[in-house]
């Protein structure tokens, strides 16, 4: 048998910045599970003892080694993987230094069991990097790395591991973000004999997003697809409403491989504005797919961290992507206990690994199930004079009249805004209004932005001003009342929490300007709006992040009525 693993020259060598690959057993974990992929590996079994510092097995049923490369695996830069410098632009493969085994080998009791034909198989032991012995054994297909004593010999770095509760999170979390990149390969861990994961394989990311971390979480993801030139965005974004202050969630993903890149979650966050609530972090899967020459994967010996040719396009990207999978309709919230799945969310997702739908986000829903199902609109219920009912092509959708006028208003104010401005109307009477002294230094300070929404003002004579023009957004509308309270909440800085002066104003204007629940509305008046909602960027969220739209699915109203 020859061996197919080669030595890398030591020119090679050089060129790949050596660091400190083992820091802890969860690092250990991660090592041996990336080899575990490499080798093809369709199910990963993971156990640990005492948070992984008495036991770290990792055993797959991937491709094995041959006892020649058993034993080359083992010296330093023996890797399988790369054999030129040019090779490490662009390397796919998780693994490429071939310095991992060795290094684990070098601070711990170890041992590898491997066949590559199911049938012979190699066991090699090394302990604190001296060579023990091979035997023969018996085995199927794969390999198994066992790695007892971490650091017995260098008792300095022992003494820095963590409690055993602290070293096991971080084992758990190294293999999630495993899991979470390849759903398609069962893993299981188990920390001294408690099960802690067990996901088997599956082609729907989502249901391994649901394995992980439960039906809860997974109901509130949005799915992301999306595709800008040479880079492409999938992964889930957390409805606006269902985002919370604190625990989020927040993953990303470069070519498969989990990073720590606080610009890009900001850049996703980004994405988020005007429809999340001040404070609110939404939960957020992020798996970028570009080419090897566009991102250097290297910088980092253990991988963390990624430089990415042009970042500003990247994060100008994950921005427009996160801004997509909110955009439809069908990011509206399901009622019901089958969650995102009346939305066909998860159904119309196709998996991370498979091939992008072209036109992005779009053709995961080729038919947006809150339209309307047949034009004319059909027939619009208001109840509680707050809520207007609808049948839609999936089912009932439920709209927030308040909510929803203000987003329609809040994207046409920020169209007036940076546009031309509102078409005003002349008041017959102007109105005198009275203000406070800090609230007419408010209107001195939006006089301009004032009048683009609509409003003409002019200073009367002490505390008063005189308003000539008025926006007219809908029939019911009290120009007076909007004004004066459209100013008291520019004095005292209301909506804070959006990143710019325009998005403020806007919120503010579209809040106070939007129809109030409470108020009856004509059909026709209910049919504009919708058909306005239906229309707009982001209809599914207002911008205090709520929802403005409910969905009911039908699927969810047949199995209540047992129709399924
Ligand atoms: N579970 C496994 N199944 C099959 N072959 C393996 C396995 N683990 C390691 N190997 C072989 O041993 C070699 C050395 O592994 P090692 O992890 O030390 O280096 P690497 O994966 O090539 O690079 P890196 O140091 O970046 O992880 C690999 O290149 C691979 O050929
Ligand atoms: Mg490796």
């Amino acid at each position: 048998m020859t061996a197919t693993i080669a030595i890398l020259s030591s020119q090679v060598a050089d060129q790949i910045a050596a660091g400190e690959v083992v820091e802890r057993p969860a690092s250990v974990v991660k090592e041996l599970i990336e080899n575990a992929l490499d080798a093809g590996a369709g199910a990963i079994r993971i156990e640990i003892e005492d948070g992984g510092k008495s036991l770290i097995r990792v055993s797959d049923d991937g491709a094995g080694m041959s006892r020649p490369d058993a034993e080359l695996a083992l010296s330093r830069h023996a890797t399988s993987k790369i054999r030129e410098a040019a090779d490490l632009i662009g390397v796919a493969t998780f693994g490429f230094r071939g310095e991992a085994l060795p290094a684990i080998a070098s601070v711990s009791r170890f041992e590898l069991e491997t066949s590559s034909d199911g049938d012979v198989a190699t066991r090699l032991r090394v302990t604190g990097g001296k060579r023990e012995g091979v035997d023969d054994a018996v085995r199927q297909r794969g390999t198994t790395v066992t790695v007892r004593g971490l650091f017995f010999n260098t008792p300095a770095r022992r003494k820095f591991l963590r409690a055993q509760a602290t070293e096991t999170r971080a084992a758990v979390e190294a293999v999630t973000l495993l899991a979470l990149t390849r759903p398609d390969v069962a893993f299981t861990l188990t920390s001294d004999d408690r099960p802690l994961i067990d996901v088997r394989p599956t082609t729907r990311p989502i249901d391994r997003v649901h394995a992980l971390w439960g039906r809860e979480l997974a109901d509130t993801l949005l799915p992301i697809a999306y595709r800008e030139g040479p880079l492409e965005v999938r992964g889930f974004a957390q409805r606006p409403a269902q985002a919370k202050p604190a625990g989020r969630k927040g993953y990303v993903f470069v070519r498969g491989r989990p990073i720590r890149d606080p610009f890009i979650v900001r850049a996703a966050e980004a994405g988020y504005r005007s429809t999340i609530a001040p404070g609110d972090r939404p939960s957020l899967l992020l798996f970028l797919e570009l080419p090897g020459d566009a991102v250097d994967l290297n910088v980092h010996p253990s991988k963390l961290e990624v430089r990415f040719r042009d970042k500003f396009f990247v994060e100008k990207v994950v921005e427009q992507a996160v801004r997509a999978a909110l955009g439809p309709l069908t990011a509206a919230a399901p009622l019901g206990g089958v969650g995102g799945q009346g939305l066909g969310v998860g159904a119309a997702w196709a998996g991370f690994g498979g091939t992008m739908p072209a036109g992005g986000a779009q053709e995961l829903f080729p038919t947006d199930p809150l339209t309307p199902s047949t034009p004319p609109l059909a027939p619009l219920l208001q109840v509680f004079d707050t809520y207007i009912v609808f049948q839609t092509d999936s089912g009932v959708a439920i709209v927030d009249q308040h909510s929803a006028h203000e987003r329609v208003l809040y994207e046409r104010a920020m169209r007036q805004l940076t546009g031309d401005g509102a078409p005003a109307q002349r008041l017959l009477l102007p109105l005198t209004l009275e203000f406070t002294a800090s609230e007419l230094e408010a209107i001195d300070a939006h006089r301009e932005l004032l009048r683009r929404v609509g409003y003409e003002v002019e200073p009367f004579s002490g505390r008063a001003v005189v308003v000539h023009t008025a926006p007219n957004p809908h029939p019911r509308f009290d120009a007076a009342r909007c004004f004066g309270e459209l100013v008291a909440d520019l004095a005292r800085g209301r909506f804070g929490g959006l990143a710019n002066r325009l998005e403020r104003f806007a919120a503010t204007y579209a809040c106070r300007a939007a129809v109030k629940a409470g108020q009856r509305l004509e059909p026709d008046e209910m049919r504009e709006l919708v058909a306005r909602l239906l229309t707009a960027t982001l209809p599914a969220h207002d911008v205090h992040g709520r929802p403005t739209v409910v969905q009911l699915p039908k699927d969810e109203l047949e199995r209540r009525f047992g129709r399924t």
